[in-house]
């Protein structure tokens, strides 16, 4: 404890009141009450009290500040939670996904004031373009919360309650460096010199690069001091409660430094644009306080939040990583409710290398992109080129050749061949001959099918498992190259036999030319399934050309080749949709052209 004191002193985080009143006898070595430490022990046992139910899932993304329009890397963080929750609806999980804009403090204040718009009317029509982008993207939310909303005011205050009556508020005196653009409190070992544009000498934010001023007020203090050890143990004994790995590893060398109590409050003078401090109109709420608590309004906090909440999980920016893998996690612990179960970090996304910036004018407008290259090819982009651990370059010549590539040529193009009217004339879902494909273990029966055939089933008999691992890793750019892969297997093993060389007047040509096609659409209708998270567009339509029924695209009904396993297969013989598009494959860059072409439209 001492330690820690005296190190909030060297930071120049200076707690006024609350040392002036310790001081005197000494007691800082022990500065809280044994009763304090039960109370600690209480939250500790108690915190995992509600029940968890293993099959509901509750998935965030962080609230979007309103200060700016949307970029591309806040619909990456939008895009990632989304196929999150489209995932395990897929497994059939139940679910509920939450999104919205984070409309309250210094930073929304002074936009406001910039654009000269009242704080109210200036949030609504931002947070509106973020609604609109959402909805376009086809982010499937099932709640949109702003924090200006009552609902949300009467959670927030009931919260602030709730730590300030078990003694984890308390009011005192913050002197230190703030960051306006972070809305964010920073330690001396933080804060490093720089120029401004004019050359003037100031001090910014080492991690973020923004300008940062010192601040000196009497507010409300939070003991996160308090809750060091416990913040361990959780991370400790929850190793994946941080993901990926790195991340995870950042934290815990957070926690092995100091951590001092932080401001929770401004003063009204300053900051008016949020909620005041219950029984203090001379205070306002810390914005992030304010901001973090959107995930259990939405959950129903304070009365029906128990069953969403023992199954929350959230995805951030690394930006964002310490208010919601310390702070959050503290004021949890504080109000006795429990943890996140996963907190899915993602990196970031530049553009020339640089920082998206409007000075520097390499910001991506995501509405943009998303209408010219259609909405799942900006999906299938951000999630196939995003690597969670480390930052990615965005670019516009990068996406047209990803997608022609392995959309349009690879995946598209195997769709087109396998149901051209010229190789199945009947439209219907082809006949699986055992006499053809025969199973590796059939010994002595000659089939038709070569080595690689086999190889080809094994990989994507396995790649379910393999899929499932790297999405549920939030590695989803090694799930769709495994996807890939096989795309590219089940075209090698097209293009080997040559189906449209055989002679249908013989009838064990023919037979082999429908398991082929049969094999071909199987394949098919397993990555169709597979991809529904990323590009659910796509994957729909694909899936329903085969004559996959709305209760057939569920992970459970994955089962591939049955017929190779001596299983019924429910779809041989069933008539295939029609083919919405017979001019045959095109390729994204010749598309492009045209203004209006789905993506989706140019596989079928
Ligand atoms: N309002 C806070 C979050 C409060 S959550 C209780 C905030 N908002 S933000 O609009 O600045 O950022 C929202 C999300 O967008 C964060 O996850 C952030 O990491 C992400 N991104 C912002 N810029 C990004 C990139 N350049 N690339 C990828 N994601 C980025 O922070």
């Amino acid at each position: 404890m001492m330690k820690t004191y005296h190190s909030i002193f060297r930071e120049c985080m200076v707690v006024q009141s609350w040392s002036r009143r310790h001081a005197k006898g000494c007691v800082l070595s022990s500065p809280l009450s044994s009763k304090w430490n039960c109370k600690m022990v209480m939250v500790r046992c108690q915190s995992t009290e509600i029940p968890r139910d293993d099959r509901t899932y509750y998935i965030t993304t962080p609230i979007f500040y309103v200060n700016a329009s949307p970029h591309i890397g806040h619909l990456y963080s939008a895009v990632t939670a989304d196929y999150l929750h489209r995932y395990k609806l897929l497994r059939g999980f139940k679910t509920r996904f939450a999104t919205g804009t984070d409309e309250h403090g210094l930073k929304i204040q002074q936009a406001a004031d910039a654009a000269s718009q009242d704080p109210q009317s200036f949030c609504t029509e931002v947070s509106q373009r973020f609604k609109h982008l959402f909805q376009s993207c086809n982010i499937s939310y099932t709640d949109y919360i702003r924090t200006t909303e009552l609902r949300h005011r009467c959670a927030v205050e009931h919260f602030w309650t709730v730590l300030q009556s078990k003694g984890f508020i308390y009011k005192g005196n913050y002197e230190g460096w703030y960051s306006t653009q972070d809305e964010s409190f920073l330690t001396l070992s933080q804060v490093g010199d720089a120029k401004d544009s004019s050359g003037k000498a100031v001090k910014i934010s080492l991690e973020s690069g923004h300008k940062v001023e010192w601040m000196k007020e009497d507010n409300y203090m939070f003991r996160l001091s308090e809750f060091q050890s416990q913040l361990r143990d959780w991370l400790e004994g929850n190793p994946r409660a941080v993901q990926p790995e790195r991340f995870h590893r950042i934290v815990l060398q957070w926690l092995q430094e100091d951590l001092p109590d932080f401001s929770v409050s401004r003063q009204t003078k300053r900051l008016w644009w949020g909620i005041p401090v219950p029984g203090d109109p001379d205070q306002i709420i810390y914005v992030w306080l304010d901001a973090l608590v959107n995930y259990l309004t939405v959950a129903g906090y304070p009365d029906k939040h128990s069953q969403w909440w023992s199954s929350v999980h959230h995805v951030v920016g690394k930006d964002i990583l310490k208010f919601h893998a310390i702070y959050w996690p503290a004021f949890l612990l504080a109000a006795n409710l429990p943890l996140p179960q996963t907190i899915h970090v993602h990196s970031h996304w530049t553009v020339g290398g640089k920082k998206m910036s409007k000075s520097l004018g390499n910001v991506v407008d995501p509405l943009e992109r998303s209408q010219r290259f259609t909405t799942d090819g900006m999906r299938y982009f951000l999630l196939r080129q995003g690597v969670p651990d480390t930052d990615c370059d965005y670019d516009d010549d990068k996406v047209v050749k990803l997608l022609n590539a392995e959309l349009t040529d690879s995946l598209g193009g195997l769709l087109n061949r396998c149901t051209a009217t010229s190789l199945n004339p009947t439209q219907v879902y082809p006949y699986f001959c055992i006499n053809s494909f025969p199973t590796r273990c059939a010994g002595g029966q000659e089939g038709r099918a070569a080595a690689e055939d086999y190889h080809m089933l094994d990989s994507v008999y396995a790649l379910p498992a393999v899929v499932e691992q790297h999405y549920e890793s939030m590695h989803v750019y090694k799930a769709l190259e495994a996807i890939s892969g096989c795309v590219r297997q089940t075209n090698g093993f097209v293009q080997r036999h040559t189906p449209w060389k055989l002679n249908r007047a013989d009838s064990e040509d023919q037979k082999w030319l429908e398991t082929i096609l049969h094999v071909s659409l199987e394949c098919l209708r397993i990555y169709g399934t597979l991809l529904q998270p990323i590009v659910p567009e796509i994957a729909d339509k694909l899936l329903s050309r085969l004559g996959v029924k709305q209760d057939e695209k569920s992970w459970a009904a994955l089962d591939f080749l049955a017929k190779y396993q001596g299983k019924q297969c429910p779809f041989e013989g069933r008539t295939l949709a029609r083919d919405l598009q017979t001019s045959g494959v095109c390729s994204v860059t010749s598309l492009l052209k045209v203004d209006t072409i789905i993506l989706s439209d140019f596989i079928l």
